[in-house]
Formats: C-alpha cells, structure tokens, sequence
C-alpha cells in the first residue's frame, strides 16, 4: 500500500465510505435497525439488481444473492491502480477474498420478482420462486415478457430462504419500456464508460452516477471497462478474484440506486474481459479470456442471444450495440484483408440490419472508437489504429455510402471527451469520456483536423431525440463529472413519410 487515493486522503475516505454506506442503503435493503433486531436472516442481494436488454414488450432484471445485506465495511482495502505503481508492484490479498473490503459473498436461496404499472404494486405480477446456487454465482436473470410500451413499471425482487413466510431481502426499483417502433416519441438516454475502482472520485461511487440519474433518462449505455481486472489492485489472477471485482464496484451505494431504476445495455471491452487490449485465447494468471467472457455474461444483464445486438426506442431512433473482444483477431499479427474485429458474421449482421432500418437516426454504441484519433503508437486495438486499418476503412467508406446521414458513433474505452470528424468520410464520432476526471488520460493531443471538440476530463454523454411532425431532431451533450454540459452537437432531419 504505497500510494495514496489521488483526490481524497486515505482518511476522508474511509470516513465518508463508512458513514454514507450504511445511510444510503436503507431505502433498498434491510435497515440497521432490523439487522440489530436478528431480523434478517438471509439471503439478501447486496449486489442489487441490474435491468438490461429493454425492448417495447420485454426487459431483463438481473439479480445476486449474498450472505450479508450490505457489503464488507471492513477488512483489507486497495487504493492503488497501475498508473500509481507497476503491474508487479500491486497489492495482493493477505487474506481470503470474502473478507475483503467490498466483498459481498453469494448465498443460496430462492427468489422472485413482483412487478406491476402501480408504485404500490397493488396491480402486481409475480413470478415463480426460483433456486440459486453457486453455479450461477448465486445470480438470476429474470426475464419479463408481455409487457406495455412506453410504459414505467416498478418491481420489488424478494429473496428468502424455502419455507421463509417474509422475504429476507428486498430490493425496490422501476424501469421504462421503450415506445412502440412505430411511435412518434421523445427519447432520452445517457452513455457511460471507463470506471476505475480507486479513482472513482467518490467513497459511494463515481459523481456522474447521481449526475446520470438527475437527468431521467429512459436508459444508459454502459459501454465496458466496468471493472479493471488487470489494472485495479488486486490484479484477478483468479475467477474469485475475477467476481470480487464485480462486488466491490456495484455493491457501492450509488451504483446500487443507479441501477435499480434505471434500464441499462452492457457491452464489454478489454479490461472488464480480461486484461489490456485483451483478446481470445489470452491468460491473466490462472484466469483465462474464456472465463472471462462467461463472468460478464453471469454479472450483466444479458439474454442468451449473440452479443451484438439493436433496440429500436420508437420510429426516430434505433442503436446498434456491437461486440468487440468475441470474435477479434490478434492484435499483434500484421493488418490486412483477414484481421479483423467485429469477425464476419457480426458485420454481415450490422450491414443488413442498418441498411434495412427506417429510424430516423441510427446510432452505433460502440465499446471502442472509428475515428480517434488514437495514439499514433504503443495502441494497436481499434478501428482507429493502423493495427486494424483494413477493417476500419472498409467500415468507414460502408457508412459513408450507405448511411452519409442519419448515422454516428458513440464510443467508449478512450479516457478522454471528444467530438471528431473523419477527414474523408464525415464520419461523427463522440467519445464519452472516463467515469471519473482521476481516471482521464492518454490522449495524443487536440487535432484541428479530426475534433470540433476535445477535453481530457471525464464524464459522460446525454442525447435527445424529438419530434417535430414533418422533422426529427437529435442533440448530443457531453457532460462533465457533475452534469454540467461541455459541449453540445444538435441536428435536424426531415422524417420518412
Ligand atoms: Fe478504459
């Protein structure tokens, strides 16, 4: 431990994460005064609960069973990353990884979900009860079909032991349908991405959480880097390791009221799949890129189906949500026809859904940037670098001759905000920024000949599609940590008849 948090003293840190832990969580879960009563016995869902995959008629809730109620308030903590100390230098666990600060260990049990239009739930739905085990990590997916468009729903999942007359662990939230595909409808939304562990800016969690969520959108983007597994002490040389990292970032207070109420797509990137600029067939340890792939799939929200996917929010707009880490060749073998990162199918599946899309504006949401400008050198992992040049020309001239204008890219991974413009196909790329300002860096400088806009600073972006009858309008803002707007890109388009 020899380096201390970059913006809080070690000691306001530890404070205010112990006093706001316990206060923040008592909406959500069981309340001290229960825990001091012997009242909870378990299982509760100290990890909340995730809502991903919305569709017009369908959402996901994703859930975790744990031991304790909250996570671990005590027990050995890490405050280093690798910009502090070398990959070798970062601090391994002294103890078992359970009784490590921001634990939260699976329990068995059973639980299921009640989920209805009524606050009160008095018109609400329920599940059956369903077992988990470690198999799953004590997780489940509950998938809710049948439901209304444009629509709130609020739900309550409810954790017990069989037999259990009350439920031993609660967790309330909502979440908002998305409009028909036919429908005239606003739409509000929010990206994310790049969310270090130590360098989040807060005890609770990274500012632009309570930022996001001041806002109401009907969903977020989280577009990986959602944990470090490589570069966050300590390094997940195991699946253990692997999950506590999982743990100790979404068991902290404003994460847990960000993703109870709000509807979220997850994509991975490189750090969150196993290490930097990670791809397929790569080992960290005895941790391999395989398991990897399975844990994200086991803490996200996600369906069974291919993990690039399209959501269409009403008639104006439609995102594509592409992969970047499944089907990657080798960053290190030389760029041509072959190397590739989306792999053949995802691509034939990207060219016929958007040349087949009548939204308004198309949107691509990806986890790493088309335009850049990257570092010129030592990053050879995007279609923005010469390492997959091929790949990214063919993309760029696709998007230029079939989509010249109603199509962007909004990306994650680069630790730093920007607008861009690629010089020869117009392309418009908006990059979001890390989560934390402690977290940005790496840019190779300002461009004129690529950027309207360029800050090395973190945050996150919002947009806004509306209706005007015979137009349709789009406004991209990036924001700083606090929600403040840093910039902003506003354009309007007559809608298809
Ligand atoms: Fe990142």
């Amino acid at each position: 431990m020899n380096a201390s948090h970059p913006s809080v003293s070690r000691r306001t840190f530890l404070k205010t994460s112990a006093g706001l832990a316990a206060g923040a969580l008592v909406a959500t879960h069981a309340t001290p005064e229960l825990l001091a009563a012997g009242a909870t016995s378990g299982p509760h869902q100290a990890t909340g609960t995730r809502i991903g995959e919305i569709t017009s008629d369908s959402v996901i809730v994703w859930t975790r069973l744990t031991a304790a109620p909250i996570r671990n308030g005590t027990g050995e903590d890490f405050f280093v990353n690798i910009r502090q100390v070398s990959a070798e230098q970062l601090p391994k666990p002294s103890g078992p990884v359970d009784t490590l600060r921001g634990a939260c260990p699976g329990a068995a049990g059973r639980v299921r979900l009640r989920y209805g239009t009524r606050e009160d739930l008095t018109d609400a739905l329920a599940t059956p009860f369903v077992e988990v085990g470690a198999g799953t990590d004590f997780t489940h997916r509950f998938v809710l079909r049948g439901l209304r468009p444009g629509t709130r729903y609020f739900y309550v999942s409810e954790s017990s032991r069989p037999g259990d007359a009350e439920p031993a662990g609660v967790v309330r939230g909502r979440f908002e349908t998305a409009p028909a595909p036919d429908a005239a409808a606003d739409v509000n939304f929010c990206v994310m991405t790049c969310q270090g562990y130590p360098d989040r800016g807060h005890p609770d969690g990274h500012h632009i959480y309570p930022s996001m969520l001041a806002l109401q959108p009907q969903f977020t983007c989280l577009t990986g880097d959602l944990v470090y597994y490589d570069n966050d002490a300590p390094r997940a040389f195991t699946t253990r390791l692997a999950r506590y990292h999982w743990e100790r970032m979404f068991s902290l207070p404003r994460l847990l009221e960000f993703n109870r109420q709000m509807g979220t797509y997850w994509l991975k990137d490189d750090h969150d799949s196993l290490d930097d600029d990670a791809w397929p067939g790569k080992q960290m340890g005895d941790f391999t890129f395989a398991e990897g792939l399975q844990i994200f799939r086991e803490q996200a929200p996600l369906g069974g189906g291919p993990s690039y996917r399209t959501f269409q929010w009403g008639r104006h707009l439609q995102i594509w949500l592409t992969e970047g880490r499944d089907f990657r060749s080798t960053n290190t073998i030389p760029d041509g026809p072959n190397k590739t990162i989306w792999g053949a199918e995802q691509k034939a599946w990207f060219k016929r859904t958007v040349a087949a899309s009548t939204a308004t504006w198309k949107i691509l949401i990806s986890p790493t940037p088309f335009v850049g400008p990257d570092r010129p050198t030592g990053k050879n992992d995007n279609h923005a670098n010469a390492g997959f040049q091929h790949e990214g020309d063919e993309l760029r001239a696709w998007f230029k001759a079939n989509v010249p204008n109603n199509f962007f890219v909004i990306c994650g991974d680069r630790h730093w905000q920007y607008h861009s413009v690629h010089p020869e196909t117009g392309l418009n790329e908006f990059s979001v920024g890390s989560a934390s300002d402690e977290h940005a860096a790496g840019s190779p400088g300002e461009d004129k000949r690529y950027h309207k806009f360029h800050l090395v600073k973190g945050g996150f972006l919002s947009a806004s599609v509306k209706s005007h009858g015979a137009t349709s309008s789009i406004e991209c803002r990036l924001h700083d940590v606090h929600g403040a707007v840093v910039y902003s890109w506003q354009r309007e388009r007559n809608v298809r008849a």
